[in-house]
């Protein structure tokens, strides 16, 4: 069967390297600036075939490279992990200013949180090329409360009592976002101490 990208894989990820080095030169800027990586790891993928068919089903679009990279706007995506909370935001501000992509749509469900707890800063930018890039912002606490409660979801045969998994994964989530505000506080003090030593 002929791919959903049909011929379109090698400029989908030549656009996706390249916005790669953007953001690597985004941190090595930030890195010169702050005097340390602000970035924890950073993850890029073309969406599988397979998922990629799946999402045009659940979403009632017929399985059409047209519906792969105009309907969807996934088949691209980057992951930024971040160590503090206002890194996030100085990359997410950065990425605004590129004037080879623009912003289609963003999500701050930092600012406002999924109510299972899910937080992250979502955005969808399109190349000048016309791929579009979803990108996704978050700190090292988000990440790994992203991870496990994507883990939890797909243990269907798990029996538990629902309502209470719920509520403890919206605690967790919600401790680790208060854990996040006292790191970000912290740095803040320790650059204060060493501005005015220095
Ligand atoms: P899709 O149609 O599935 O792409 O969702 P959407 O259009 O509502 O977009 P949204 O920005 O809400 O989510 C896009 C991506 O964010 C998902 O594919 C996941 O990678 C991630 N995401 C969103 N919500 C959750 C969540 O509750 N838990 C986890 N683990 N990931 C999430
Ligand atoms: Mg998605």
């Amino acid at each position: 069967m002929q791919s959903i990208y049909e011929d379109h894989l090698p400029e989908m990820e030549a656009t996706m390297q390249r916005f790669m080095e953007r953001i690597d030169a985004c941190r090595h800027q930030m890195k010169e600036r702050l005097g340390m990586d602000p970035v924890e790891h950073c993850l890029c993928r073309i969406k599988s075939e397979e998922s990629m068919r799946e999402k045009c089903r659940r979403k009632g679009l017929p399985e059409t490279c047209d519906s792969a990279l105009k309907e969807i706007h996934d088949a691209i995506g980057i992951r930024v992990v971040c160590a503090f909370l206002d890194d996030v935001y100085t990359i997410r501000d950065n990425l605004a200013q590129w004037q080879d992509a623009k912003i289609v749509t963003e999500k701050d469900y930092i600012k406002n949180v999924k109510p299972n707890g899910y937080r992250s800063y979502h955005m969808i930018l399109q190349a000048d090329n016309g791929y579009y890039v979803e990108i996704q912002l978050r700190t090292i606490s988000m990440d790994t409360w992203a991870a496990l409660e994507h883990h939890l979801k797909y243990k269907k045969q798990y029996k538990g009592n629902q309502e209470l998994i719920v509520s403890e994964l919206k605690r967790c989530a919600d401790e680790l976002a208060s854990t996040d505000l006292s790191m970000q506080t912290l740095r803040d003090l320790i650059f204060e101490e060493n501005e005015a030593g220095s």
